[in-house]
């Protein structure tokens, strides 16, 4: 796409490039009727080729624009010119959340940027809104360090729009973030954004992503037949509880997962609770550095290798509830809140015990009575 620095598009006159992503390029513009800074983001044109892209364009644009929560980007104004279909939104010169793990990120603010995220996935989640492409990347921080999601539903207007896998080298959503079922094209429904911030939590947390590979295809394999590597094999001091909690946001099948964003926040704030990640909590400046990415090659495997690495993921995710139940924590999972069960076999070794004393006692006492009669 030219650029178009310099060039009016609307009301706003176009100043420089700030940048350009998978989808589209992001221009900073000065509007002069409210004489502010705002950041537009023109589409490719050749979206614009397809037939009915118009009114989908307008339809999407306007949900996004009804959009409304302080950790959503707002999407103020939208337009067409041409073939130019561009939306209108706060010019946020403050970076990324990935840029901003680059940097290092304490634990605490981690959590909270973290929460900040999946609260604005709910909301949308609940006004029946996909985001599909959740990741650090769109993720924008305002001058007081809070999260604004960005780039709601883009990834579905490019594909309505035709733009499919095997074309010109687009890949729709981002590998390193893609839930098994996105990467098989299956169908996909709100768990597979709560995936993606299951990535991102690990990311956040860790200081690397669970999956990397050396091309889009071997990291999509991976997220579909592999378990995610142990948090703790990096992060050896990384509470139970929310070792718990990303694990089971990242299960291979949905139904598994944290079903909405609002359980993922309710496990997390659980998980909060307990005296390991408090301790963690209070004994910052601890800071996560996000670290160099690792390559690895593309292993071959059958596809049914994903019974087995669930049940890898469940005995992970078994441990470590376990120590969170010995830490004396407890902790929401996705069937439901997860109940104290007394000691069944110490009980019965305990009854036993007492029922062969019983006997004993009651033995020696015949004998006794005997040898005195
Ligand atoms: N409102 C904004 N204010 C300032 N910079 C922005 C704004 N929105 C996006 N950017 C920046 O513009 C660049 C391009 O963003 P874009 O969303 O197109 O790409 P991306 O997020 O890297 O990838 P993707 O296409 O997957 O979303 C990024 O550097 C992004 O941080
Ligand atoms: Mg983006």
């Amino acid at each position: 796409m030219t650029d178009l620095s310099g060039q009016q598009l609307g009301t706003y006159a176009i100043s420089e490039k700030v940048g350009a992503g998978g989808m589209a390029t992001v221009y900073r513009a000065f509007h002069e009727a409210t004489q502010r800074d705002v950041a537009i983001k023109v589409l490719p044109e050749s979206l614009a080729d397809d037939e009915g892209f118009v009114a989908r364009f307008q339809r999407e644009a306007q949900t996004l624009a009804s959009l409304q929560h302080p950790h959503i980007l707002p999407v103020f104004d939208y337009g067409q010119q041409g073939k130019l279909a561009y939306l209108v939104m706060p010019y946020l010169p403050f970076g990324t959340l990935k840029a901003r793990m680059v940097r290092g990120l304490r634990f605490k603010d981690a959590l909270r940027l973290f929460t900040q995220v999946a609260s604005a996935v709910d909301y949308a989640h609940r006004k029946e809104l996909l985001h599909r492409d959740i990741k650090p990347a769109n993720v924008l921080l305002d001058e007081s360090d809070n999260a604004l999601l960005a780039d709601f539903g883009l990834v579905k207007l490019a594909e309505d729009s035709g733009e499919h896998l095997t074309t010109s080298g687009v890949i729709l959503g981002t590998p390193a973030y893609m839930s098994p079922e996105q990467a098989q094209s299956g169908e996909i429904d709100q768990r597979s954004d709560i995936y993606a911030l299951g990535v991102m939590l690990y990311e956040m947390l860790v200081g690397k992503r669970p999956f990397e590979g050396d091309s889009a295809l071997s990291l999509m394999y991976r997220h579909v037949n592999e378990p995610p590597p142990s948090p703790r094999l990096t992060r050896p001091d990384l509470p139970a509880a929310l070792v718990a909690v990303m694990l089971q946001a990242l299960a291979k099948r949905p139904e598994q997962r944290y079903q909405t964003a609002g359980d993922l926040i309710a496990a997390l704030d659980t998980a909060l609770e307990s005296s390991t990640v408090i301790q963690m909590m209070s004994s910052s400046p601890q800071e996560i550095t996000a670290l160099g990415m690792q390559t690895a090659t593309l292993e071959s495997g059958p596809q049914t290798a994903i019974l087995d690495e669930d049940k890898q993921r469940q005995a992970l995710v078994g441990s470590a509830l376990a120590e969170v139940e010995r830490d004396g924590g407890s902790l929401s999972s996705a069937s439901g809140a997860r109940r104290r069960i007394p000691a069944l076999p110490t009980l019965v070794v305990v009854l036993i015990v007492l029922y062969v004393m019983v006997c004993l006692v009651g033995g020696v006492y015949l004998v006794i009575q005997n040898i005195g009669g």
